[in-house]
């Protein structure tokens, strides 16, 4: 119980003792306060005691948890946690936390990028990593952080629904592309119709499309002079680096820029704005 409870919350093990102390420290100081509190005005444990004590203490615990939260380091998660808690008692709007799955084949630093971003947010958590490389740096980011992998391969991505049903078994509101070279097949854009983004590194409809990935990229801004590059966020159809632009940001490409010095200033945009740029789309 105490493993699905931690795969919920989605932390390692010292977190999960630290918020499980801050529960029982937090509830502890909680009943003691309570206590003090009533001794001032009631002697004896009679009927008014437990009448005042419940309402009391009911008011006091989140205050003592959020205090202790702090320097146990637990802050963050302790708001979110009594914010969702807030909303399921008073019916406030549900907010249920999207789950977003990552498809990617590389390196991996946008996605981890990601993945710390929502790590404690209420908003999001990334529930899902999609690899189509069983060498690809993503696979440690995702068993560091817990998260489950579905590799694929490139006939039954195409052509079986084995990756629609694990999206929808693991209930993913949002897929992201962040480095994953195959063109999305029309059943699961269908099925996520407006729910699928990508991000390129360039500003598209420039050095877009089939072949333009990686390296390719930087090398043909550099070869055709431009002044200005940077990375484009947009919605996925059944092309190429083509569906309606989200997001772009600009920087500059320096006199004498290789492609591994344009690509480390792309890269530095890509993790600055990625995230927020999610957080914003699943906000609507
Ligand atoms: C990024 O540059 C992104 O624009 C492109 O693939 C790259 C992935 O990089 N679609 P990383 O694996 O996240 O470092």
């Amino acid at each position: 119980m105490l493993h699905r409870l931690k795969e919920k919350w989605n932390v390692s093990w010292t977190r999960f003792t630290l918020i499980f102390l801050t529960f029982a420290l937090g509830g502890s100081a909680c009943a003691r306060l309570g206590n003090w509190l009533l001794s001032f005005v009631l002697t004896e444990k009679n009927a008014w005691y437990w009448i005042i004590y419940v309402p009391l203490i009911t008011i006091l615990w989140p205050l003592c948890v959020l205090t202790i939260s702090i320097p146990l380091g637990q802050f963050r998660f302790f708001t979110n946690y009594l914010s969702r808690m807030g909303n399921r008692i008073f019916g406030k709007q549900s907010t249920k936390t999207k789950s977003i799955a990552i498809f990617a084949s590389g390196t991996g630093t946008n996605a981890k990028k990601i993945i710390d971003h929502f790590k404690e947010s209420s908003v999001a958590r990334v529930g899902l990593i999609v690899c189509n490389n069983p060498n690809a740096g993503v696979l440690n980011i995702a068993a560091d952080n817990h998260i489950p992998v579905v590799m694929v391969n490139r006939k039954s991505f195409l052509t079986d629904t084995v990756c629609l049903d694990e999206l929808t078994l693991h209930k993913i509101d949002l897929v992201v592309l962040a480095g994953f070279l195959w063109m999305i097949p029309k059943y699961l854009i269908e099925a996520y119709p407006n729910k699928i983004i990508n991000i390129h590194p360039a500003l598209l409809p420039k050095f877009g499309g089939k072949g333009m990935y990686g390296e390719n990229v930087h090398k043909a801004v550099i070869e055709a002079g431009e002044k200005e590059s940077g990375i484009t966020i947009h919605y996925v159809d059944e092309h190429y680096d083509n569906g309606d632009i989200i997001f772009q940001a600009k920087c500059e490409v320096k006199y004498g820029d290789s492609v591994s010095t344009l690509a480390q200033r792309i890269h530095a945009l890509e993790h600055e704005h990625f995230p927020k740029v999610i957080e914003q789309i699943i906000k609507g």
